[in-house]
């Protein structure tokens, strides 16, 4: 029997089932508690249509976008993925190595199992994002700043939507932990959320170094990079967002791994893009596993679409080659979906492009 050759990133995802160990496979997949958003974020791009047109004259079309002054070849970021080591010995240089190759975006985690500064090298001269989760400390969340900037990164993600990790049931039934040799090696050994003897669990210890307005403010004084907020599902917080000085939104539901029946983003795609009204990029991100997913979130308001767990199942199943065959799939995809839809360039894609039953602009 041969080996398949996996054709699109739905394929990588069934491989990469049979590669990774039971644990590993439920922390990669899995969503919190019954999964309804993580299925939901998929089934909310299959139930929206999309609508071909035909005789237009598509030549000299491609699926180039810029964002804060840097070109990518498709309106594709690979998502900030923790410790990725996980998943391939060559974890996060491999998969900025495909980004790099593919002319995608790249964000690397605060969680990262690969330095901040050896991720840079392996993607070096392409764009790459910082994921910024903040730290108990402010010292220490600007040492990781600091960092970011001297590497290079050209952006910083700040994920605002994961105070608490989500109660990942599938991961927790495994048993899953983090083996020995990987962990977050950008943060400090004694890092980690502060626990105050008393108060409530959740809201008063865990939430300790939950981010707030202020410490938008705080890093908006501290940096010159330009600042994205990664979990916003409200146009009123994007509105909240904008008036602190960030300079894009990233629509997200941490792809079902924190909220269960949280609303899937793209169904609130369009309500966030019109109250922003293109003063910002808008992202999207949760469920992308189609290159119609794409011509879809376009279409609704987005810039470009950042895609998580198809990347790390590509990396598990062939390291560096097939994160990047992956995106390469997804970047055909992309541009097929385009042309048969009549649409020469991403900025083409408008509203009509795209029917949809079931997602209503929110008051
Ligand atoms: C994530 N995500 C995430 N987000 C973030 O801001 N920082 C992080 O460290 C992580 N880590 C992480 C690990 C794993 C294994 C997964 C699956 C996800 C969320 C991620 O950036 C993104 O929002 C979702 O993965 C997007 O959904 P899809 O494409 O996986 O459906
Ligand atoms: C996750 C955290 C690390 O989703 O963001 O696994």
């Amino acid at each position: 029997m041969s080996t398949p050759v996996p054709v699109c990133l739905a394929d990588y995802e069934a491989l990469a089932q049979g590669v990774l160990g039971v644990p590993e496979a439920a922390y990669l997949f899995g969503g919190a508690a019954d999964e309804i958003t993580l299925r939901a974020n998929r089934t909310a791009f299959d139930e929206m249509a999309l609508v071909p047109r035909v005789l237009r004259d598509l030549r000299g079309g491609n699926t180039a976008v810029t964002l804060f002054g840097d070109r990518y070849s498709v309106p594709i970021l690979v998502a900030p993925l923790a410790y990725q080591k996980l998943f391939h010995p060559a974890g996060e240089i491999a998969t900025a190595q495909a980004a790099a190759a593919m002319e995608t975006g790249f964000v690397l985690s605060t969680l990262a199992s690969t330095s901040i500064e050896a991720a840079a090298g392996a993607g070096e001269g392409a764009p790459q994002w910082f994921q910024l989760y903040l730290q108990p400390e402010r010292a220490q969340t600007l040492h990781l700043l600091r960092r970011a900037e001297a590497a290079g990164y050209r952006a910083i993600v700040v994920t605002v939507d994961a105070p608490i990790n989500g109660l990942r049931n599938r991961e927790m039934r495994t048993g899953f932990r983090l083996p020995d040799g990987i962990r977050a090696v950008n943060l400090g050994p004694t890092s980690g959320p502060m626990m105050p003897m008393h108060g409530d669990p959740i809201f008063d210890r865990l939430l300790a170094s939950a981010p707030r307005t202020a410490d938008i403010a705080w890093l908006r004084q501290n940096t010159k990079l330009p600042i994205l907020i990664k979990g916003i599902l409200h146009a009123d917080d994007a509105e909240d967002a904008l008036a602190l000085g960030v300079d894009g939104v990233i629509v997200s539901n941490h792809g079902g791994r924190t909220l269960d029946t949280a609303i899937p983003g793209v169904l609130t795609l369009e309500a966030v893009a019109r109250k922003v009204a293109g003063r910002v990029p808008v992202l999207l991100d949760g469920g992308i596993r189609r290159g119609t997913d794409i011509v879809k979130a376009l279409a609704l308001g987005a810039s470009a679409v950042l895609v998580g767990r198809p990347v790390a199942a590509a990396l598990a199943v062939g390291g560096a080659q097939s994160a990047a065959h992956a995106l390469r799939l997804l970047a055909e995809e992309c541009a097929a979906a385009m042309a048969l839809c009549g649409l020469r360039t991403p900025d083409m894609i408008t509203r009509a492009a795209v029917i949809t039953a079931t997602a209503r602009p929110l008051p």
